[in-house]
């Protein structure tokens, strides 16, 4: 062809193109990623571009300065205006005039990679579900008479080439003053969800709009509710927060909840107005942090157990306290904001995740998508740690998903010296395994107990009590040094060679800390140690529940997930014989996994088809009628484990 050579980096797409085509059609023509709000009509900047000039020997071409027009009106006055940078040009304005390599920046691309955070294993390409687009609409005419509504919808197919555009019914009454206030121009949030599903405008603005507009993503959990927001075209996280779910009131856990809904009338919609009262008020907290308006968050992705799931969407979760286990619906869905309760934008959908069974929720379809076991060459374990443990095992050739009723020990709870993660409290626990004598940390001071000026640091506050992750490295730390048999029990002063140990009723407990004037002494009780052991066999059997199944007796690694998971020590866990023997190098903590998996279906719209894929293809396995629980349960009360060998920990 005679016509000049464009070539785009960094795609390398290239193609011949008359003089005077803009480099937006030709980028649309090669199907390079070049954004683009306004159609070309020289008010976004989005399909901003660097020609780049001099000679490129690998592809046989020299660029000279004249290669593309020069500047325009157009641009000129966008120049003037907002400032183009140097180097710039509008990608719709400049056209060819001869062989070209164009850069498209990141910032002009509409799928970019969303910069990484530590500990997530997998990328992000930018996809999310809604778009703004700016369009001129027609202005009526007495003559050829037709609706506002069709002419902006005629304006929306001809700027996005979709044909079946809709407006969403919120959007019909403030339709008329809004087209009249920007002077028949208008930017319209589409919202497009699955593959083939009718785009939808959610939103108008009149005038050109330049956002940002805003997608939420929480983890709606029994204890805590998470949520990030993020600016669409970017896909940062632009502020993060969280709040206690104030379902708490009617039961720690999920199933006192679910007892508490069977109890009293009416009780689970009581329920269901808590947890959207307190999802309300983190979005408020969450949009005041950004300095963002709520009607500018236009998508929410949610991720949550099934018990959550029921009681937020004002099902009630009866069904999920006896087997079968049904759940009322365990595909993913797709709800108007309004329907849920949401203070939002009126016309955004939520996404929630798909359940995986009726003990295996939505969050852990999340930890599935952040995680990717169905993509890991190597068998990997994923532990999510909570009142309920979710446990995935999987590699390319298959997942199985199970969770377990751990109870709530490991979040301190039935422990007698146990309290949630605050200042005050023993995270870390070290025993001399010669003297027997412990140190620990507090949460919220940066001394080890015997260290110098410990008392001080810890002030007014004390040492109040010991958290989940205390608890578990104190019982291991009592273990190796002999102070607690494989059984689980405690040994006498005499037994153990230290006067910290000492009768407690029929059995012994032992003395972490003496106390001082204001607060009392932290004992660990033989009762405390039941707990742990209880805890500790669920989860582990969950996992060799599914090991079994795979007709395994190892796994390469192991992720431990969840708050919890990111705290607690690997080397410690495995002591207890809470995951299966694996080098403790393969034992790594992913932080919330759930949080992310929401993030990231919230971000790229392939990855909701992915994981509602995924979900279909899991084995899932009940624990609760599964024979072999029983017996794994039993063996594995014991620390580590009655009858599992656990050579990385021997050697
Ligand atoms: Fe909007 Fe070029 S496409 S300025």
């Amino acid at each position: 062809s005679s016509d000049p050579l464009v070539i785009f980096t960094p795609s390398g797409k290239r193609g011949h193109f008359p003089v005077g085509t803009p480099i937006l059609t030709a980028a649309r023509q090669l199907g390079v990623d070049l954004d683009s709000v306004c159609g070309g009509r020289g008010i976004c900047s989005k399909c901003q571009i660097t020609p780049s000039y001099g000679e490129f020997p690998k592809h046989g071409v020299t660029v000279h300065d004249t290669a593309l027009s020069e500047w325009n009106a157009v641009e000129e006055r966008y120049d003037q205006k907002r400032g183009l940078p140097k180097g710039r040009r509008l990608g719709c304005q400049a056209t060819v005039q001869g062989d070209v390599v164009i850069d498209v920046p990141p910032e002009s691309q509409v799928h970019k990679q969303v910069v990484r955070k530590r500990a997530e294993v997998r990328e992000i390409t930018l996809d999310p579900t809604v778009h703004l687009t700016y369009v001129e609409v027609v202005e009526p005419d007495m003559h050829k008479p037709s609706g506002d509504l069709e002419r902006l919808l005629q304006a929306l197919r001809v700027a996005t080439g979709e044909n079946n555009i809709e407006l969403d019914t919120h959007l019909l009454r403030p339709l008329q003053p809004i087209l009249r206030k920007g002077n028949w121009t208008v930017t319209a949030a589409i919202h497009r969800g699955r593959d083939g599903a009718t785009p939808r405008v959610i939103a108008l603005w009149p005038g050109y709009f330049d956002g940002p507009v805003y997608g939420l993503a929480v983890d709606l959990g029994s204890t805590t509710i998470a949520g990030h927001l993020c600016n669409l075209s970017t896909g940062e996280v632009v502020a993060s927060s969280g709040l206690m779910n104030p379902q708490i009131r009617f039961g720690e856990d999920l199933m006192s909840r679910v007892s508490y809904a069977m109890m009293n009338k009416g009780g689970d919609h009581e329920m269901t107005g808590a947890v959207r009262a307190g999802l309300n008020q983190l979005v408020t907290d969450i949009a005041s942090e950004a300095g963002a308006d709520k009607s500018q968050i236009l998508d929410a992705v949610f991720v949550m157990n099934p018990v959550m799931h029921h009681l937020f969407l004002g099902i009630d979760p009866f069904e999920l306290g006896q087997a079968p286990f049904a759940l009322a619906t365990s595909d993913a869905l797709s709800l108007n904001a309004t329907d849920i309760g949401l203070d939002i934008a009126p016309g955004t959908r939520a996404y929630i995740l798909p359940c995986i069974a009726g003990h295996v929720g939505a969050d852990a379809a999340g930890v599935a998508l952040s995680e990717a076991p169905d993509r890991s060459e190597d068998l990997v374990l994923v532990v999510d740690v909570g009142t309920n443990a979710e446990i995935l095992l999987g590699d390319r050739n298959g997942v199985q998903a199970c969770s377990s009723p751990t109870g709530p020990a490991f979040e301190g709870a039935q422990i007698s010296a146990g309290q949630r993660a605050a200042p005050g409290a023993i995270e870390r626990v070290e025993i001399d395994p010669v003297t027997k004598e412990p140190r620990f940390r507090v949460i919220g001071v940066d001394l080890w107990s015997d260290e110098d000026g410990f008392d001080a640091a810890i002030g007014a506050t004390g040492v109040t009590g010991i958290c989940g992750s205390g608890i578990i490295e104190v019982i291991a730390e009592m273990r190796m040094a002999g102070i607690v048999d494989a059984s689980g029990l405690i040994g006498s002063a005499e037994q153990t060679g230290t006067s910290r140990c000492f009768a407690d009723g029929r059995t012994h407990s032992y003395r972490l800390w003496d106390g001082d004037a204001d607060h009392g002494p932290i004992t660990i009780t033989n009762g405390d140690i039941r707990a742990i052991q209880m805890a500790k066999a669920a989860l582990y059997s969950g996992a060799r529940l599914l090991m079994d199944k795979r007709g395994v007796d190892t796994v390469d690694r192991v992720v431990l997930a969840g708050a919890f998971g990111a705290h607690i020590s690997a080397k410690h866990a495995m002591v207890l014989g809470m995951i299966p023997d694996c080098p403790l190098d393969k034992v790594t903590s992913a932080g919330n996994a759930a949080g992310t998996g929401a993030r990231i279906a919230l971000l790229n719209r392939a990855a909701r088809t992915q994981i509602e894929t995924l979900v279909r293809k899991i084995e899932k396995v009940e624990t609760a009628v599964e024979p072999r629980f029983q017996e794994h349960f039993v063996n594995a009360s014991a620390m580590p484990n009655a009858v599992e060998p656990y050579p990385v920990l021997r050697s």
